[in-house]
């Protein structure tokens, strides 16, 4: 039997790349593992560090450095590049000038050398930075998404996962909208097997759930973490490593990332966070939802701000 090594490149080898290249090797996700970055000597020291580490996996995993360039048998190509820290008060879309400029250089040149996988981006802002890949790859608008809100919603179910003593697999709550700070989670369609969230909460706690501040709560986890260590790495790269998975495997699951919306939600020329089907060929279906009026309003301002950055790309 002689299936196809399945490859990943992961575009930046900073905290979240070197962090999604252990979380790729250590549940076997891939066969080889590519690093890129402009800082060989590091990226190198990474290749050999993580090779040592794949003597220890099932399998034989390889893991090396290439040019973004080399990129022609990569299936897919996560962008993890940083536009640099962020200062206190800054949110996600500070980061947008930086990392725009990156990726403008970096996609052309893949694109020009082959690339005909699947682009996942992780870099902040994360649904602008998607949006621009898929317009600067001119792939189908499937082989291009971002973690978007996936993050956000494993937050939020293993916080209610903590206080319900039930497994986050079986809390059907989900954040919809921008991976910052106009993210809100879709409270009339969360629940345990049907059973309302809030009902739940209320029979398990004995008190209502305050679901502002819950949603708060996770909007601002990510600067939480932030602020203590300088940086977020290791849920990202689960998150990235849950998204090659579902892909790899074809599962057909819905996870919410961000995808470049065609008319669905009523919404043109945007990424955003929403529920979409993995298959291997990329995003395979959008799943559209009947919002509450209330999030129907939300998830609208979050597309404009969205768009108001989008329109920032230089
Ligand atoms: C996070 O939410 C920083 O966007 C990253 O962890």
């Amino acid at each position: 039997m002689n299936t196809k090594p399945r490859k990943v490149m992961i575009i930046g080898a900073g905290n979240v790349g070197t962090a999604a290249a252990w979380a790729l090797l250590n549940q076997t996700i891939c066969e080889e593992l590519i690093l890129v970055d402009l800082d060989k000597a590091r990226v190198e020291g990474h290749c050999q560090d993580l090779s040592d580490a794949a003597a220890y996996m099932p399998g034989m995993i390889t893991v090396s450095t290439r040019e973004a360039s080399d990129c022609e048998d990569v299936d897919i190509a996560v962008i993890t590049v940083s536009g640099g820290p962020l200062k206190p008060g800054q949110t996600r879309l500070d980061e947008l000038t930086n990392t725009a400029r990156i990726i403008k250089n970096i996609v052309p040149t893949m694109m020009a050398n082959g690339f005909n996988g699947i682009f996942l981006i992780a870099t902040n802002p994360c649904d602008i930075i998607t949006w621009q890949v898929w317009k600067l790859s001119g792939l189908p608008r499937g082989q291009v998404l971002g973690t978007g809100v996936w993050l956000d919603t494993t937050r939020l179910r293993r916080t209610l996962a903590e206080a319900l003593d039930i497994g986050p697999q079986s809390i059907d709550a989900f954040i919809l909208g921008e991976h910052g700070d106009t993210q809100f989670p879709v409270w009339s369609h969360s629940s345990v097997y049907g059973s309302p969230i809030a009902d739940v909460y209320q029979r398990k706690t004995g008190k209502a759930l305050d679901k502002a501040a819950l949603a708060d709560y996770v909007r601002r986890k990510g600067f939480e973490i932030y602020a203590r260590k300088g940086c977020t790495e290791f849920g990202i790269a689960g998150t990235i490593a849950e998204i090659c998975r579902n892909i790899f495997t074809g599962s057909h699951r819905a996870l919410a990332v961000s995808c470049v919306l065609q008319g669905e939600y009523g919404v043109d020329e945007v990424a955003t966070g929403v529920p979409a089907v993995l298959a291997q060929s990329g995003v395979q279906q959008i799943i559209e939802l009947k919002l509450a009026p209330d999030e129907e309003e939300k998830f609208r301002h979050s597309v404009e701000v969205i768009k108001a950055n989008i329109a920032r790309l230089p």
